[in-house]
């Protein structure tokens, strides 16, 4: 079946502004977003750029607004879309070209909440035991991609570029609600600022935008609420 797929795009070397161009493509109706990207490039016009690689819905890297939802391209099926489909790329970054944004900001707010397992106590005999019951409250937050859909689809976070985002607040929830961390304070400290958790106006868009099905606006009010009443 014929599909038209109109795209936004930028060549900093020579476009003053993005514009849309469209193409032509025949896909099954099993085909995803990302088959009909890779027919256009790969023979169509190869000058068209944008982000893939493991096109099962795991890196993260084609996150894009197909028909102005943020989704992955490599999950979408075909048959599941109108006849034409365009595609942009994500909000509130800077467009390096066509479809790819410079990530740069997104990836220093993921790290200012130090995303890692702090632990000083010297390492036991043994690895460090949890409860299935402590694991389970966090484990929501292990499944980010890290895709940015959710943080480029925050109304917050398009009015100021310097809120923190939900995908860096619900990768601090995963090591503050980890009963193996210490670091948790300090995490905190960084959401209690001005651009950290209280930007969020619990608009919804984050959940519905996560490829993962995670529960970010939920994960944002439990980081909320510890600030107010301690851990519960
Ligand atoms: S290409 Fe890896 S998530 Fe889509």
């Amino acid at each position: 079946m014929a599909y038209t797929f109109k795209i936004q795009r930028f060549n900093p070397d020579k476009d003053k502004r993005a514009h849309y161009e469209e193409y032509k493509v025949e896909l099954e109706q099993t085909d995803r977003v990302l088959d009909g990207l890779n027919e256009i490039k790969w023979r169509q016009d190869g000058t068209l750029t944008y982000r893939r690689s493991c096109a099962h819905g795991v890196c993260g890297s084609d996150a894009m607004r197909i028909n102005g939802r943020n989704r992955l391209a490599c999950k979408v099926l075909i048959k599941d879309l109108p006849e034409k489909i365009t595609i942009e790329p994500m909000l509130g970054f800077t467009v390096i070209k066509d479809l790819v944004v410079d990530l740069e900001p997104f990836f220093e707010k993921y790290r200012s909440i130090v995303p890692y397992l702090v632990n000083d106590d010297p390492p036991g005999e043994t690895e460090r035991l949890q409860s299935p019951e402590d694991r389970a409250k966090y484990d929501d937050g292990t499944k980010c991609i890290l895709c940015a859909a959710c943080t480029t689809s925050c109304p917050p976070f398009w009015a100021n570029k310097e809120f923190v985002g939900p995908a860096a607040i619900v990768n601090a929830h995963r090591f503050i609600f980890d009963t193996r961390d210490q670091g948790a304070d300090e995490r905190l400290a960084v959401l209690n600022t001005r651009n950290g958790v209280w930007r969020c106006r619990t608009v919804f868009n984050c959940t519905d935008a996560c490829p993962r099905d995670i529960e970010i606006t939920r994960a944002i009010e439990d980081v909320k609420r510890t600030l107010l009443y301690g851990k519960q």
